[in-house]
C-alpha cells in the first residue's frame, strides 16, 4: 500500500518480481500514476495498481479476497482512523499471511528536527500491535520494521 515513484523501494513491485500476484495500493492519482508510468509498469511488468482509498472503499473490489502479505511502508503515520484501518488489514490477510509495517517512531530524531512530526507515538505503536499472535520488529535508524501475524 502507497504507491509513489520507482525508486527502488516500492514492495508490490518486488512482491510481483518474487512471483507473488501483487496489488498496490493509492489514493492518490499521482502515485499511481508515478508507478504505472515507471519501466515495469510500462512494460507491463508489474503489480495491478488500484487508486483506491483503503480506509473508505470497498475492500470487496479488489481482485483478490485475501493477501498472504499485506505491506505498507511510511503510510501507518497518516491514517486518520488507525483501529478501522487495522480491522481492514485484518479482513484482507489470509490466515497464517503477514502483515508488514514499516514507519518511522517517534523520539529519534532531534528536537530541533523538522520532521520529527512523522514518528508514531507510543500509543498509535501500541495500537499497530495490539491483538496479533506474532509481533516482531527490527529497526533501522529512524523507522520501526513490524511483522506481525494474527
Ligand atoms: C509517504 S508515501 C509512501 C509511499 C511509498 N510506500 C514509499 O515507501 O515510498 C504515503 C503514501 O500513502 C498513500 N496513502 C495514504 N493514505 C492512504 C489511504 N487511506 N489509502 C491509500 N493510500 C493512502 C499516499 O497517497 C502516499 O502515496
Amino acid at each position: 500500500m502507497g504507491g509513489g515513484a520507482d525508486d527502488g523501494r516500492d514492495r508490490p513491485r518486488r512482491r510481483h518480481k518474487l512471483g507473488y500476484r501483487a496489488t498496490g495500493i493509492d489514493f492518490a492519482p499521482s502515485a499511481i500514476a508515478a508507478a504505472q508510468n515507471s519501466r515495469a509498469g510500462r512494460l507491463g511488468d508489474g503489480p495491478a495498481w488500484r487508486l483506491m482509498d483503503f480506509t473508505t472503499d470497498d475492500i470487496a473490489t479488489l481482485p483478490d479476497p485475501a493477501y498472504a502479505v499485506v505491506a505498507c511502508r511510511l503510510v501507518y503515520r497518516w491514517l486518520d482512523d488507525k483501529p478501522a484501518f487495522l480491522d481492514r488489514v485484518r479482513h484482507v490477510l489470509a490466515p497464517g499471511g503477514t502483515f508488514w509495517v514499516v514507519t518511522e517512531v517517534a523520539g529519534r530524531r532531534p528536537a530541533s528536527d523538522p520532521r520529527k512530526h512523522l514518528g508514531i507515538t507510543a500509543a498509535e505503536a501500541e495500537t499497530l500491535t495490539a491483538g496479533w499472535s506474532v509481533v516482531r520488529t527490527a529497526d533501522l535508524d529512524v523507522l520501526r520494521c513490524y511483522a506481525l501475524r494474527p
